[in-house]
């Protein structure tokens, strides 16, 4: 059998968070949602892609009835900085009118993606909202932004893995690591 360890990436300088402590930390999370929403239906909206891997695991945590949606905004492009304002690329396509709504993305960063998309979320008149993330950079907000459940806080630093991508790369790494500089 190979090792189920695989070997850091060359690119990567270190890992922020490991494997292991990704899984126990989203099953916590799992947890948690339970004592939460109980039994109630949960209509789950993840912002794609970063939030693809996380969704896919913490979803497997919880047995309440899910709906999943997915919207996707832009602001990176291929840089480390956001700039300007977010754009919805693709919006939702279920009903979320009265329903009770969890958003989830990678990293909560300058707060901005997740303002907006909770405002227009809000618009559209759902029983509740709540956010969680698996990461917060509490340190780079521009606009004031908590999450209700956040996996890990972490320094301001470039990552990438479990989803979260430098220009589409690295998102398949099963640990979150700190991307090496260019040389
Ligand atoms: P915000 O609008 O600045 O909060 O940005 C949130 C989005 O920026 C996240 O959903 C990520 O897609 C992206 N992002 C922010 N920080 C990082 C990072 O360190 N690595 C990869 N993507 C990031
Ligand atoms: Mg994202």
């Amino acid at each position: 059998m190979a090792s189920t360890t695989a070997a850091l990436h060359p690119d990567v300088e270190s890992i922020l968070v490991s494997e292991a402590a990704i899984r126990q930390r989203v099953q916590e999370l799992g947890r948690e949602l339970k004592r939460l929403y109980g039994d109630d239906e949960i209509t789950v909206i993840a912002i794609m892609n970063g939030a693809i891997l996380f969704t896919a695991d913490l979803l497997r945590q919880v047995d309440n009835a899910v709906r999943l949606d997915c919207i996707r905004t832009s602001s990176y492009g291929s840089a480390t900085e956001s700039h300007g304002t977010p754009k919805m690329v693709h919006g939702l396509t279920l009903d979320i009118t009265g329903r009770h709504v969890l958003i989830l993305d990678d990293i909560l960063d300058t707060g901005k993606t997740l303002s907006l998309i909770t405002s227009m979320i809000r618009g559209l008149n759902p029983a509740s909202i709540r956010v969680c993330v698996l990461l917060d950079k509490k340190g780079r907000r521009q606009v004031p932004f908590e999450a209700d459940l956040v996996g890990f806080e972490i320094p301001d630093k470039f990552v990438v893995g479990y989803g979260l991508d430098f220009a589409e790369r690295y998102r398949n790494l099963n640990y979150i690591g700190v991307l090496r500089p260019k040389t």
